[in-house]
């Protein structure tokens, strides 16, 4: 039931702390290590393989691409993420040293399920995260790490991707931990770091009164971009997904270097821009890239919407409006940034009188291909 909430969605948005805290239960140890022997792929077979694959649709396919970061950086393996749909109608090369990883909220979706079964039969192994006990996914696939959202009854996806995302840090962070990297010490800091995301995420739901009226405000607006680079690209396509699914508005996400490429043709005068933030600690080159591109667009007229650190003052004078997240460490930001654009097309479908948690046209799992 609603607990008191208008909509399932605003629920699941508030479960995410809790949604991240279960996900994590159990599997870092008391000795600061991680534990997922529940997904029973032997140490050896993951020290040798030699390439990873991730596939998965829609959000799920988001985590996908945070997840490919994630894995290339801590373990050294090189990783692929393809939208399931593509997947196998390419002859994808993969053999028994590929792992498969299949990312899937409801672990029935076909595409990724078509390509799940593919991967199989060229002889890779695959480790299917999902969300679903017992759903088709997970029982065929060679190994299974559960995320541990709790049923998710809104159509648009919450709670599930930021379990899909500690999934995959765990997948990643565990494979470096089997493997043994050079970044040994930071994979260990890191792990501290994700038990500590569940308050995180709680600060920022605290905080959404202004990202609310900011949504209401734009209700009659026509389109929005969202920016980002590295793992802010992903979060910037996954709050575009959101407002297209659930206001019905044209809205596209882009990284943010390619703007020059092309996209910037399209800022006018008061056009609502997303602009997620990388940290200005670690890769501070992106972050001052960034910077520039917000002074850029705000130039030709943008409304500027800045998503970035506390602490981030470089942002300050360029943005209209400012939502401040958590600092984290680089790659875990998108479980703090994703949250101020879920609350966003949620508040702004709702000021549009649009039902939350059923859009038209979409269903919950998508059977057919
Ligand atoms: C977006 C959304 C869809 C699903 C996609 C994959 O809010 O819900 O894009 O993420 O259909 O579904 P699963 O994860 O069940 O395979």
């Amino acid at each position: 039931e609603k607990d008191g909430y208008d909509y399932f969605m605003l629920k699941e948005i508030a479960e995410q702390p809790k949604a991240v805290a279960d996900t994590l239960l159990g599997r870092i140890g008391t000795d600061g290590r991680l534990h997922l022997d529940e997904v029973r792929i032997p140490d050896q077979v993951l020290r040798e393989i030699d390439k990873v694959v991730i596939i998965a649709c829609g959000t799920s396919f988001h985590a996908a691409m945070i997840a490919k970061l994630a894995i290339e950086h801590w373990t050294r393996v090189p990783c692929e993420v393809e939208l399931a749909s593509e997947f196998r109608y390419r002859d994808p090369i993969l053999d028994k040293q590929s792992l498969v990883v299949t990312i899937s909220q409801s672990g029935e979706t076909m595409d990724t399920l078509m390509a799940q079964r593919h991967a199989r039969e060229q002889g890779a192994k695959v480790l299917a995260i999902c969300n679903t006990n017992g759903s088709t996914m997970p029982r065929e696939a060679d190994a299974v790490l559960y995320t541990h959202a709790g049923p998710e009854v809104a159509v648009a996806s919450t709670k599930a991707f930021l379990t899909q995302l500690v999934a995959c840090y765990l997948v990643a962070l565990y494979l470096g931990q089997v493997r043994g990297t050079k970044w040994g010490d930071e994979i260990t800091e890191v792990i501290q770091q994700l038990a500590e995301m569940p308050k995180h995420v709680e600060k920022v739901l605290d905080t959404m009164g202004p990202v609310r009226d900011l949504a209401r405000s734009l209700k009659d607006a026509t389109s929005v971009l969202f920016l980002g680079r590295h793992v802010g690209y992903p979060v910037a396509l996954e709050g575009a997904l959101k407002l297209k699914e659930l206001a019905y508005m044209h809205a596209e996400g882009f990284a943010a270097g390619e703007l020059k490429h092309g996209p910037i043709a399209l800022i006018e005068d008061g056009l609502p821009v997303v602009v997620v933030v990388p940290s200005p600690r670690g890769r501070s080159v992106l972050h001052d890239k960034i910077v520039s591109n917000i002074q850029e667009i705000r130039a030709r007229g943008a409304k500027t919407i800045v998503i970035a650190e506390e602490g981030d003052e470089a942002v300050v004078p360029y943005a209209d409006h400012l939502v401040r997240i958590p600092a984290t460490p680089v790659l875990l930001q998108p479980l703090v940034a994703t949250v101020p654009l879920q609350v966003f097309a949620c508040e702004l479908a709702t000021a549009k009188g649009h039902e939350v948690d059923q859009p038209r046209n979409l269903a919950k799992s998508v059977t057919v291909e």
